[in-house]
């Protein structure tokens, strides 16, 4: 007979490290942090879509969105959140999401995520993560793709904090937990191809005449 557990269990030391510091701090980063069945998923499905999948980002959104090179120089590919090659990812996040509901009741209610490809010299300036006037991204999750990245590869993310700057080295494994709208951050120009993918768990702000997030 198969015994049912009547304990969830416990969650991960990496989880249990992020969320620790983003209720301290706002921030949080951990090498390793990504179940490596994750990232390894990832990473397949890169290759698979390829570079061509990727598209010049916008900043802003609806009647303000405009291509500005001058902020940003990263590729993004959305992430459909039911095709079934990256359950694991949306398995992962959705586990850390009710775990930050659960330990610091913020009530995240979604998840949206895209991969990002930064070329040589692409760099994303001093930024927030929440659109003007729709306060719905709370906080932002960034995992890094990129195996034997080294110093001289450039391409670090720069979190400006109450403690101070933090570098980060976007090496293989690393995550970033950060809250959207209070921790300003930049993308340093990469010298090498530098993959990540970045997510926004989210409130509910929709009301009767406008669904958000939009479906
Ligand atoms: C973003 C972002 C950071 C990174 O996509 O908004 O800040 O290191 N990304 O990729
Ligand atoms: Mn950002």
């Amino acid at each position: 007979m198969n015994a049912t557990p009547l304990v969830s269990p416990e969650p991960l030391p990496s989880v249990d490290a992020l969320i620790g510091g983003l209720a301290q701090h706002g921030f949080s980063v951990q090498a390793n942090g990504v179940p490596p069945d994750v990232a390894r998923s990832l990473i397949n499905y890169i290759s698979r879509v390829g570079a061509d999948a990727f598209h010049e980002a916008t900043v802003g959104r609806g009647e303000e969105q405009q291509q500005n090179r001058f902020v940003r120089r990263d590729r993004i590919h959305w992430i459909d959140e039911r095709n079934p090659e990256l359950a694991c990812w949306q398995d992962w996040t959705e586990s850390l999401r009710l775990e930050v509901n659960r330990r610091l009741f913020l009530g995240l209610f979604s998840f949206e995520s895209h991969l990002a490809h930064y070329r040589s010299g692409d760099f994303y300036r001093t930024h927030v993560d929440a659109f003007r006037g729709e306060a719905n991204r709370i906080v932002s999750l960034v995992c890094y793709l990129n195996e034997n990245w080294s110093e001289d590869d450039g391409g670090e993310l720069v979190l400006y904090t109450d403690l101070g700057p933090v570098v980060v080295a976007p090496a293989y494994g690393t995550v970033a937990m950060f809250l959207s709208e209070e921790i300003p951050h930049e993308v340093k120009p990469a010298r090498r191809d530098r993959f990540s993918i970045t997510g926004w768990f989210r409130l509910n702000t929709s009301s009767p005449d406008r669904v958000d997030p939009p479906r």
